[in-house]
């Protein structure tokens, strides 16, 4: 029995496949956005979850790619109840400070993916949304993106995506939430995730760490972090960690 139907981009690996686990254990059929078609770990959860589970060939950097995707999802739903956009890449190329060189070709190419992605797949995906119950749309954001509580010297291309990102959120926010749309940002906190090529095993949070309290605030009406859970202030844009914690924009 399908209770909704959710869109994830890069279900994969690290949190994106989380997101999808816990949604498919919560009874969701999800649409997981796969940009890396050799990679074992969602072909195996769609054996586990057949027909809930649906892979969706995805690159969120490219118009063409995005639009077969919502086709393909239109082709099996009419609606869909949650987009989340969870895609992201930092740069292989050097991020030393401004004393070095840098390669703005690489920026953009960044920008595409995490700043453009985003904003791309809520444009293409919003028909399918529109006719959803719910109408919500979640976006990984990043701490590096927060200019409040900036320190770094340099990281220009995942930073900056991310700062741009949040300022394209807040349009989407102002344009949507009138008509019904409710949006969360989210931080997921240092993860044992593939950003660098391969599993960062330093970091502090295995994916699923992050999902399990991604996932309540995704899909609550109230901040799942309380003791006394406080209803979400809908009508503000809020970017909160994997702990419930707010960060200045
Ligand atoms: N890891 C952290 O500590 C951390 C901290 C703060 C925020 N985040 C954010 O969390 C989100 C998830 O990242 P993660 O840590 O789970 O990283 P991840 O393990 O690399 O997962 C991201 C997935 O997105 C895929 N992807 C890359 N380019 C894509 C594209 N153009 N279209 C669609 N999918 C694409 C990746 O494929 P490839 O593996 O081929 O690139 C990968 O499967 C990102 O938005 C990231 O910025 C992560």
């Amino acid at each position: 029995m399908i209770k909704h139907n959710a869109v994830v981009t890069g279900a994969d690996r690290g949190l994106g496949l989380a997101l999808a686990e816990g949604l498919l254990v919560r009874g969701w059929r999800v649409f997981a956005g796969s940009y890396l078609p050799d990679w074992p770990q969602l072909k195996q959860l769609e054996e586990r979850y057949p027909g809930m589970l649906v892979r969706l060939p995805l690159d969120v950097s490219s118009d063409t790619s995005v639009l077969a995707a919502a086709a393909a999802v239109e082709e099996r739903t009419r609606s869909i109840d949650l987009l989340i956009n969870n895609a992201g890449v930092i740069t292989d190329k050097s991020e030393d400070s401004i004393r070095a060189p840098q390669d703005y070709e690489d920026i953009l190419r960044v920008y595409q993916v995490n700043s453009l992605g985003p904003v791309r797949m809520t444009e293409a995906f919003l028909p399918l949304l529109e006719r959803g119950e719910q109408k919500r749309i979640c976006y990984v954001s990043s701490e590096a993106g927060s200019i409040g509580k900036a320190e770094r010297t340099a990281w220009f291309a995942y930073c900056m995506s991310k700062a741009a990102l949040n300022m394209g959120i807040k349009s989407l926010f102002s344009r949507l939430r009138p008509d019904g749309y409710t949006f969360r940002v989210y931080h997921p906190g240092w993860m044992k995730t593939y950003m660098s090529g391969e599993k960062n095993e330093q970091a502090e949070l295995e994916p699923a760490e992050s999902a399990a309290p991604a996932l309540d605030y995704f899909l609550g009406a109230a901040l799942p972090w309380d003791e006394k859970p406080r209803a979400v202030d809908e009508d503000r844009l809020v970017m909160r960690d994997w702990q419930g914690r707010e960060w200045p924009w």
